[in-house]
């Protein structure tokens, strides 16, 4: 973080501020460790086309650790002071407590975090927070056993996610987020439920409006519930109040009870996009760097590194990517009248959301 002086010039300028062509800094490194997963989300790997045959992508085709690393501490010299660690499933890395522990020795990184579905926490909550994981979020969408089993492919089963959500607090991996993507006629009537459920407990609810992320979900405006109707909704059982952000560009706007039980998040992503403060950059499992989470291309970082490139062309590559950089996808969208995808995206599940 940077702070100012008394005569306006900021005197712990630790590494420079790159900007792109709209001034939004280079803050915020997403890292997909994997594309694998052990759920099969209809909205995000849909089981009919993510069965045995598909192809993910091998141990050689993905960043090692040290390559992601490396890759880490470039971009954290280039201003990059929030990592996040993400999937497919990043816990099905076995090693990821190693890559935990790297990361978190970067001088400049002041939020380590990561994101899960949780069931694949409880024996390793301990081990995440001991080798220097700041936080984690996970997703959930519902408290409904059965909705939430076809809300995972079937796959998934609720009482193991809270066991997840339980050993993650007693590890001290805090302020937890509980991440619910709201998909009209899915899981809208439940949304109360999954409040009810975490109020008090100082864990934060995100309610997420379902976005056309890839082009594999069959996404339709129809079945975006937009977060003004959810908060209309909420206030009629608990009242809320706007809170301000906790940093520039976080995609959540954050809302506190009246009666004190905490807090609940909107990112509203379709009908509010927050392109503006977009500080974010994401790493693929196999080494494309995008820009934007609905980019169709990125910067190959792969193979320069495995051609020997050295810090200084890799800082480069990465510091000319960002300055030409003019993504925004989702205000785009918003201008779009109908459903129409826009553009071929790539997947989700790859590039980490
Ligand atoms: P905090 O660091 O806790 O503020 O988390 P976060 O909100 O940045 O991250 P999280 O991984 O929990 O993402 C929550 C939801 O917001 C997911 O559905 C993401 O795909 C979505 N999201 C995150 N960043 C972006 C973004 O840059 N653009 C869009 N459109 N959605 C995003
Ligand atoms: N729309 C909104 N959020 C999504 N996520 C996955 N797919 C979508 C989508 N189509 C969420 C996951 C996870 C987060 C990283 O992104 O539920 O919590
Ligand atoms: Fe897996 Fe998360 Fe995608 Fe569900 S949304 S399939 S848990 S990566
Ligand atoms: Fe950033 Fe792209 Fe999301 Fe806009 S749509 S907030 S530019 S990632």
């Amino acid at each position: 973080m940077n702070v100012e002086s008394t005569t306006g010039h900021d005197i712990t300028q630790a590494a420079p501020e790159v900007r792109d062509t709209f001034g939004r800094p280079l803050q915020d490194l997403r890292i997909s460790l994997l594309d694998r997963c052990n759920f099969r989300c209809p909205y995000c790997m849909p089981e009919a086309e993510f069965d045995r045959d598909y192809q993910f992508l091998t141990r050689r085709q993905r960043l090692s650790h040290d390559e992601i690393f490396r890759i880490a501490a470039i971009a954290v010299g280039l201003g990059v002071s929030k990592l996040r660690l993400t999937g497919g499933e990043p816990l099905l890395d076995k090693k990821v407590a190693d890559l935990i522990a790297q990361l978190s020795k970067l001088q400049g990184v002041d939020d380590l975090a990561l994101t899960t579905n949780g069931v694949l926490l409880p024996p390793v909550a301990q081990a995440l927070a001991d080798a220097g994981l700041h936080r984690v979020t996970i997703s959930l969408d519902t408290m409904d056993e059965d909705i939430f089993s076809h809300m995972s492919g079937n796959r998934g089963e609720l009482a193991k996610v809270l066991k997840g959500i339980e050993a993650a607090e007693k590890a001290g991996l805090t302020p937890i987020k509980i991440n619910v993507v709201v998909q009209r006629g899915v899981n809208d009537h439940t949304v109360l439920d999954v409040l009810d459920h975490f109020r008090g407990s100082g864990h934060i609810v995100r309610l997420i409006e379902y976005m056309d992320v890839g082009n594999r979900n069959g996404w339709k405006l129809e079945q975006v519930v937009p977060s003004l109707d959810l908060k209309k909704m909420i206030q009629t059982r608990w009242p809320i109040r706007a809170v301000g952000r906790n940093y520039p560009g976080e995609v959540a706007s954050r809302y506190k009870y009246l009666d004190g039980e905490g807090e609940v998040g909107f990112i509203s992503s379709v009908t509010e996009p927050f392109c503006g403060a977009c500080s974010r950059a994401r790493l693929s499992a196999d080494g494309i760097l995008y820009t934007c989470l609905f980019a169709t291309a990125g910067l190959n970082l792969m193979e320069p590194i495995r051609n020997g490139a050295s810090d200084a062309e890799l800082a480069d590559l990465l510091k000319n990517v960002w300055i030409e950089r003019k993504d925004r996808y989702s205000e785009l969208r918003a201008l779009q009248p109908a459903e129409k995808p826009l553009i071929s995206k790539v997947e989700m599940y790859r590039m980490g959301g």
